[in-house]
């Protein structure tokens, strides 16, 4: 089983780079199971109905949040009947949605699962001990477990990643937006990335207008950060190849395509 995950898509550039690129991706890597991080796609912070039914139409087929997820506030509208929609499981109790999805292609099931880390980000439920109950709810269908970190720190993406070690397939970081050269498949067969990258525009500071971030950084002073309208823009993500069987990943390839790395078919 061949899953293919696109990082972080930014605002109308990321999702110009989906509507481009992911049919091209899929005619090259042919996955069985397509995930994109739409959390930012909706102007940089969150994501519409209308969005999400762009991602499938485009050949998704699950969708991952974070921490922008409630950002846009239709969310709390169409996220309980949003089948394919997965927000971090590690909110509290009674949090609209779920963080846990099952996809099936060709009789094979895989469980997606979003996590969110707690360092440096809101306080959420433990995510190491969401994951061992989810894990183990997934294990009772299918050894083909799918998990998208959101997190900040390259040590507690490390960290799960080690902790679930063969009790899952892969574990990709995603949220900090700058793709990591650290993807691996672990001793007991969970594949790993700190971090996919990002999908929007190349030349911003993490997907939004530098002029923005660099002045806040001088001044120290709120500034409203937006997503570059035009410029060069980027895809990142990665692919992963899992036993059917054990559910151990057996390959993964990073993808980033962008004027300095161009895509070749
Ligand atoms: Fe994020």
């Amino acid at each position: 089983m061949r899953i293919l995950f696109i990082g972080d898509v930014v605002g109308s550039p990321g999702r110009e780079m989906v509507e481009e690129y992911l049919p091209r991706l899929k005619r090259k890597y042919s996955p069985g199971l397509t995930i994109v991080n739409g959390e930012n796609a909706a102007s940089g912070k969150g994501i519409t109905e209308k969005i999400y039914r762009q991602f499938l139409q485009a050949g998704a087929n699950i969708i991952t949040l974070g921490n922008h997820a409630w950002d846009k506030r239709e969310i709390f509208d169409f996220i309980d009947d949003a089948k394919n929609l997965v927000r971090p499981a590690n909110f509290p109790e009674g949090t609209p949605g779920k963080g846990i999805t099952y996809f099936t292609y060709n009789q094979i099931e895989v469980a997606v699962i979003n996590l969110q880390g707690r360092t440096f980000m809101a306080p959420l439920d433990c995510p190491f001990h969401k994951a061992d109950e989810l894990i183990e709810e997934a294990r009772q269908r299918t050894p083909l477990i799918f998990i998208d970190f959101h997190a900040e720190t390259t040590s507690e993406k490390q960290a799960i990643s080690w902790y679930v070690d063969g009790r899952v397939s892969a574990v990709v970081g995603t949220h900090t937006h700058v793709q990591t050269a650290d993807n691996r498949i672990l001793p007991k067969g969970t594949a790993y990335i700190s971090d996919v990258g990002m999908t929007g525009p190349y030349d911003g500071i993490l997907g939004m207008e530098r002029e923005a971030v660099i002045k806040r950084f001088l001044t120290s002073l709120p500034v409203r950060f937006e997503v570059p309208k035009e410029g060069r823009t980027q895809l990142s993500g990665i692919v992963i190849d899992i036993d059917q069987k054990t559910g151990k990943a057996t390959k993964t390839e990073r993808i980033l395509i962008n004027e300095d790395h161009p895509f070749f078919e």
